[in-house]
């Protein structure tokens, strides 16, 4: 999908209150957050990352399953408000210089990948921080839904709803409405993200793609129409064991 121009565009950090309203819609707790927890395997005491954890509310989900989540993001209002019930620190991804070698039990993404400067540099950075056998969970918005130029086409002989892919097999930038402003969507096709992964260590074990959820097509007859169109994608991997030293002869 592609911004219409008008829109002024910004930086993450000027986005607070957009966000907090986006992240009430009903379709978030209908769609991504179902996703999310469908894909994630909470393990008791597990350390983990989260990467753009915004105000800290999928923070509280993981708390609850007896994870301990410590947030990173670039939004001093939102990582304050996160602040006030997990620990977080201020920080801008995909670097992770700060943490050491093999020092968490994983990380996840919610709906902030799209954001981040370097898909490569973000799986090695998570993969580096990950202790071996560790996971990392990511949930974006559908790159063939978010491509640039991509969007809803009506075909005129029948009225039948299609999708246009725009510059799907491409890499590039989007600028999509976010209030009165326009915030910028970094879109990697499918298979670049997958590559990448795999070259940092990273070991696929599932993938779902979602449409739109049956509680939002019920009260949105147009968003109904788009059933089958990928709105979400939920990753989990695996970190692969860091090789032993060589055996002794
Ligand atoms: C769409 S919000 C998602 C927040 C949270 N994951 C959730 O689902 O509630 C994206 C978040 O990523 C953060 N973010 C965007 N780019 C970032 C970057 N380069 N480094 C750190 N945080 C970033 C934003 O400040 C924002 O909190």
């Amino acid at each position: 999908m592609s911004a219409p121009g008008r829109h002024e565009r910004t930086g993450w950090i000027d986005l607070t209150g957009w966000w907090l309203s986006e992240a009430d819609d009903p379709a978030y707790r209908e769609e991504v957050i179902p996703l999310f927890l469908k894909v994630f395997r909470p393990v008791r005491d597990h350390v983990l990352l989260d990467l753009g954890c915004g105000d800290g509310r999928i923070q509280d989900l993981v708390a609850a399953r007896g994870v301990k989540a410590i947030g990173v993001d670039i939004n001093l209002e939102l990582a304050g408000i996160a602040a006030r019930r997990h620990p977080v620190f201020l920080h801008r991804l995909p670097d992770l210089a700060c943490v050491r070698d093999a020092a968490v039990d994983g990380a996840y993404v919610v709906l902030a990948l799209e954001h981040f400067e370097g898909s490569q540099r973000f799986f090695s950075e998570t993969a580096r921080v990950t202790r071996g056998g560790g996971a990392l969970t990511v949930v974006i918005n559908h790159p063939v839904y978010m491509a640039p130029r991509s969007g809803p086409v009506i075909d005129q002989t029948d009225g039948e709803l299609l999708w246009r892919f725009g510059r799907y097999l491409s890499r590039g930038n989007s600028f999509e409405p976010a209030g009165d402003q326009a915030i910028e969507f970094r879109h990697r096709p499918v298979g670049v993200l997958l590559t990448a992964a795999a070259g940092a260590g990273w070991h696929l074990e599932e993938i779902r793609e979602e449409g739109v959820a049956a509680e939002t097509a019920a009260r949105d007859d147009l968003a109904a129409l788009h059933g089958d169109i990928p709105r979400l994608m939920a990753i989990r991997w695996r970190r692969r064991s860091r090789p032993g030293p060589p055996p002794k002869r």
